[in-house]
């Protein structure tokens, strides 16, 4: 059995399902989401998306130029200006259009949309709902989505992306309820496939976000970018490593050492705990390493302080955070701090697309965090991560609209299928010989992660971080799975999404080695120093013959606003 759509998207959050909305009324759509849609990891948001509406009475005179602005000191120059400039115009209306959509923001006393402020940016320019603002606006979004005659493929995952000669022919899909493998043949086929927090052993993100999508893109051929710069939310719980949103210090919380010092007044004496991520996590790292931290069975952490802002409060803005902290460690924040900890958070690299969410490949596209447009480039401000799903979901709808009205695009099914009956056999492989355990695999990549390729990074741990890799993915070879069943078999796919794991892993800790300067979320201890004249570029990462990482680079956009140093 072959399946056909006009376009195939991958990813039913935030960018995939804005896409196919756009799209669904001249074509026929479906996506194929591994998990139900409302699953999607664009659930887990909980702060807010940046918009220039101004409603604050402390930011009446905020402009898209003046979010521009920040966003690009935020991503310590990397990022490419235009791309910046078109999402931050195109901010008002996204979030007015999800409002007039339904989604329930939480409201000033005059009725206007409320926004709070969050690190870096120079406003109150962050709209919310409470600390759900990922929920509802995926909720929203998903019931816009199934108004429309989309078709949805859910617990299906995606087990090769199929391109042949610069020309994307669609994808090998798995159901996993089936135990099947099928593939789909695509005019167009849109990756939104989120990020790839699983790489790490300590992440926000829930474990659906393998990156399998950039690693599939990677290895069909299509250029990744900017690898490197991996962020780390400052504030993690301790343990599960739950989000605690920066919302918390939005909301006036503070950051607490064991001498019961505001820490930040020597790292960011002006934003102090609304400094940019990459900063506030580097601070925190360093007072937990240089011995200013508290100690508990879970690890080391730094003090969250919400107790000053009182109860009516933390129940009105925060109701998710305290509900949370009760169920998974005990603690009630209106009466006592949250133990937290940096955890990789988000991925600014991904596949490299232009303002478009083109791709190099023809007839493929990418959005979302999978995506490296590159609007955050090397430090991602919080809020522009939900900002950026939805604008550049509905401008690759326009691109793939805009391609396939000026091109009489044919999907190539020959392909397909002689791609299907090789991932058959792999599939057998996996299911029928023995070997080591993906589990094993994949737990020691991600503490090779965490441990060698982190927050603070120097030439002789990453360089064993790529050594380790490498012998990982030799004994990737001998991986085999415990039961033959397809059936909901999720040690399967595990094992299949493994191998782009180790890929993603790959470009990210290569990037790193090669990136002798620090840049945003990229630090090296041996390189303290931003290096404008010899890295203001992107790294750009391609497969090469002997499966390792091949970096080029590509020129960044500046537009208007110069670089300079970053003052927090
Ligand atoms: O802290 C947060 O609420 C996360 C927001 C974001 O990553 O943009």
């Amino acid at each position: 059995m072959m399946l056909h759509h006009d376009v195939l998207i991958v990813g039913g959050g935030l960018a995939g399902l804005r896409a196919a909305v756009g799209l669904s009324k001249k074509y026929d759509v479906a996506i194929v989401s591994k998990v139900h849609p409302i699953r999607s990891h664009s659930i887990a948001a909980q702060g807010g998306i940046n918009a220039s509406l101004a409603n604050n009475p402390d930011g009446r005179d905020d402009t898209c130029e003046k979010h521009a602005f920040d966003t690009i000191k935020g991503s310590d120059y990397l990022a490419d200006q235009h791309s910046v400039e078109i999402m931050c115009k195109e901010a008002s209306e996204i979030v007015y259009e999800m409002e007039h959509w339904g989604c329930p923001f939480s409201r000033f006393p005059d009725g206007t949309i409320a926004q709070r402020p969050f690190g870096g940016g120079g406003y109150p320019r962050t709209c919310y709902s409470t600390d759900i603002t990922g929920h509802v606006l995926l909720n929203t979004l998903y019931e816009r989505a199934v108004s429309k005659r989309i078709k949805f493929y859910q617990e299906w995952y995606i087990v090769a992306l199929v391109t042949d000669n610069g020309r994307c022919g669609g994808v090998i899909a798995f159901d996993l309820v089936r135990g099947k493998i099928i593939p789909i043949a695509a005019k167009t086929t849109l990756f939104a496939t989120g990020g790839y927090g699983r790489v790490y052993f300590h992440s926000t993100n829930a474990l659906i976000n393998t990156g399998s999508g950039i690693g599939m893109a990677y290895k069909a051929q299509v250029p990744i970018k900017d690898m490197e710069f991996v962020q780390f939310h400052p504030t993690g719980l301790i343990g599960t490593n739950i989000l605690m949103t920066e919302a918390c210090r939005g909301e006036g919380g503070y950051l607490l050492n064991n001498k019961n010092e505001r820490f930040m007044e020597k790292y960011a004496p002006k934003a102090m705990e609304l400094a940019p991520r990459d900063i506030v996590s580097r601070s925190i790292q360093t007072e937990i390493e240089e011995g200013r931290s508290f100690e508990h069975a879970l690890g080391k952490y730094i003090k969250l302080d919400l107790r000053h802002l009182g109860e009516k409060k933390i129940l009105s803005k925060l109701p998710g955070i305290r509900k949370i902290c009760i169920d998974f460690i005990g603690i009630d924040p209106i009466i006592e701090p949250i133990p937290i900890m940096p955890c990789q958070h988000y991925s600014m690299g991904g596949i490299d697309t232009n303002e478009k969410c083109e791709t190099e490949m023809k007839g493929f596209y990418a959005a979302g965090e999978c995506a490296c447009v590159s609007v955050h480039g090397a430090n991602r401000l919080g809020g522009n991560s939900l900002l950026e799903t939805i604008v550049f979901g509905k401008l690759a709808g326009l691109a793939i609209d805009e391609y396939l009205t000026n091109n009489d695009v044919k999907a190539d099914e020959k392909i397909v299928q002689d791609r299907k009956d090789e991932i058959e056999k792999k599939i057998i492989r996996l299911v029928s010989g023995s070997g080591e355990k993906p589990f094993i695999l994949q737990t020691e990549l991600a503490k090779t992660m965490s441990r060698n390729v982190g927050i603070f990074r120097k030439k002789e741990e990453i360089v064993e971080a790529i050594n380790n890799i490498i012998n990982i993915k030799e004994r990737y070879r001998n991986v085999c799975v415990s039961s033959p069943s397809r059936h909901m078999n999720y040690e399967l796919m595990n094992t299949i999404e493994l191998e782009y794991m180790l890929e993603v892993a790959h470009t990210i800790a290569v990037g790193a080695h090669q990136r002798e300067e620090s840049r945003g979320s990229h630090y090296r201890r041996d390189f303290t120093k931003r290096d404008d004249t010899q890295w203001m570029k992107h790294t750009i990462a391609r497969i090469g013959e002997g499966g390792g990482p091949v970096i080029t680079s590509k020129e960044v956009t500046i537009t208007q606003y110069q670089p300079m140093e970053r003052i927090y």
